[in-house]
């Protein structure tokens, strides 16, 4: 069968259809099949459209994250060794130097309505402007429950953008992701601006969250950045000239920032928001004055090392699929979190701890000597040990001067001969 004939109505087909016919496609033998059909769920299906199986991720904590002088254990899902090593590490630094503090300031998500070929613009802002109240009633009237719980549409700000002008609505959505919420009130306006003669080009929430903005910072002091090696002052030094390097050079911001993303992004998942949102509005907000920067600065204060992350946060602790998994709301068991609020604050501090232990790696050992050490074991099953073999093959790589694959493989292929042999 060609593709084109396959792959037409595909989605009305059943999992075990659609697992049967890339079967036989792909050519998959029984034991992928099966593979395939033991981690299906009916729960996927229901959330994601062409449906064939579950793909997990491995889910981890970072314990002993103090921030605004409580203690958290917050719950992580990524794939990549000496993340949640490195997570624990600057949390525990922080924690030790007295926590982070984490600012609490009122949000909104911002809906975008924006209008195009218009002939007058200062009229067109003008009518705008004089028909506000309107505009906020009309979002609020499509969405009557958040104004119910206090929050709703509760300001219009005019820009013009080039040819184009953009009504945002800036929304408060609770405790909500509210993405959906956001989307209905735009579109009701859109309506209502196309039905008074306006050319309507898209209605849609922006993720550059501008009104959500979250900053923590922290103090670390000296004695927790020192090394065997190196004094906490020469680290705290060095760590400050990463900072800077990351707001000068977009190349280092961007790996600078993958490393604030490494925990932000796997605490997102494991609290069942939409990280593609968050990670969209962290990079534009990274290049707010026209250069992409590194999120976070680090600088010496005093005897101190004091660092600080600002970044749109729009979390929220119900909607989307976060009341769907029996794990996501487990995980806000583990975290005691209740509130957007108290989330965006918590997950904001993880990424600081998370960059701290990145840059301070950097400024020390470099980045391979723990990551590499903790990335063995995924070596060693990427060359094919067996659990039982995996834990000897990690010990006999630790012990090696140079490690990669083909290392990995020799040494496997010895032990395994000296087994037979034994
Ligand atoms: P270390 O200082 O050798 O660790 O760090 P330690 O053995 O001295 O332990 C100190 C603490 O670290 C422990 O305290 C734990 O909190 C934590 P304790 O529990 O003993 O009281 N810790 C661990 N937690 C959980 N599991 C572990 C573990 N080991 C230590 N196995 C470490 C070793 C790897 C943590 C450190 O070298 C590090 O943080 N490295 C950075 C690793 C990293 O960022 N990995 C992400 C991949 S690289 C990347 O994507 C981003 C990057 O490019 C970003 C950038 O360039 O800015 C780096």
């Amino acid at each position: 069968m060609s593709n084109e004939q396959w792959s037409h109505g595909f989605y009305k087909l059943t999992p075990a259809q659609r697992r049967q016919i890339l079967g036989e496609q792909y050519h998959l033998n029984i034991a992928d099949q099966e593979l395939l059909e033991k981690n299906s769920s009916a729960l996927g299906n229901d959330l994601v459209e062409n449906y064939i199986t579950d793909y997990s991720l491995p889910e981890g904590v970072v314990t002993g994250l103090l921030v605004n002088g409580k203690t958290y254990t917050l719950p992580m899902v990524v794939e990549e060794p000496s993340v949640i090593a490195a997570a624990n590490n600057g949390a525990q630094r922080v924690a030790r130097s007295g926590g982070f503090i984490a600012d609490h300031q009122p949000r909104a998500l911002v809906g975008q309505v924006v209008l195009d070929q218009i002939k007058d613009p200062q009229r067109t802002i003008e009518w705008l402007k004089d028909h506000q109240n309107d505009l906020l009633k009309i979002a609020n009237d499509a969405h009557p429950s958040m104004q119910k719980r206090g929050g709703g549409a509760k300001q219009l700000r005019i820009r013009q953008v080039g040819r184009f002008i953009s009504v945002d609505l800036l929304i408060d959505v609770c405790q909500a992701m509210g993405a959906n919420t956001v989307n209905t009130m735009a579109e009701a306006v859109a309506h209502y601006l196309s039905e008074n003669g306006n050319n309507v080009v898209t209605a849609i929430l922006s993720n550059y969250a501008t009104e959500s903005l979250q900053t923590v910072s922290c103090q670390v002091n000296f004695a927790q950045l020192a090394t065997k090696q190196m004094s906490g002052e020469v680290v705290a030094q060095r760590i400050a000239d990463l900072s800077e390097l990351a707001q000068v050079d977009p190349y280092r911001a961007a790996t600078h920032n993958k490393g604030i993303m490494n925990g932000i992004d796997a605490a997102l998942i494991a609290s069942g928001n939409d990280w593609r949102a968050i990670e969209s509005g962290a990079n534009a907000y990274a290049s707010r004055d026209g250069q992409y920067r590194g999120l976070s600065t680090w600088q010496i204060v005093d005897d101190h090392l004091e660092g600080q992350l600002t970044l749109p946060m729009p979390v929220g602790v119900v909607g989307g699929s976060i009341g769907l998994k029996k794990l996501t709301k487990l995980n806000y068991q583990l975290s005691s979190i209740k509130t957007a609020q108290e989330l965006a604050a918590v997950i904001t501090s993880l990424g600081l701890a998370q960059n701290l232990a990145a840059i301070r790696a950097l400024a020390t050992t470099g980045i391979q000597a723990g990551h590499m050490k903790l990335q063995y074991r995924s070596l060693a099953i990427s060359v094919g040990a067996q659990q039982n073999e995996i834990d000897q093959l990690v010990k006999k790589l630790g012990q090696q001067q140079h490690v990669d694959q083909n290392v990995a493989k020799e040494i496997l292929a010895t032990m395994r001969k000296e087994s037979t042999n034994e």
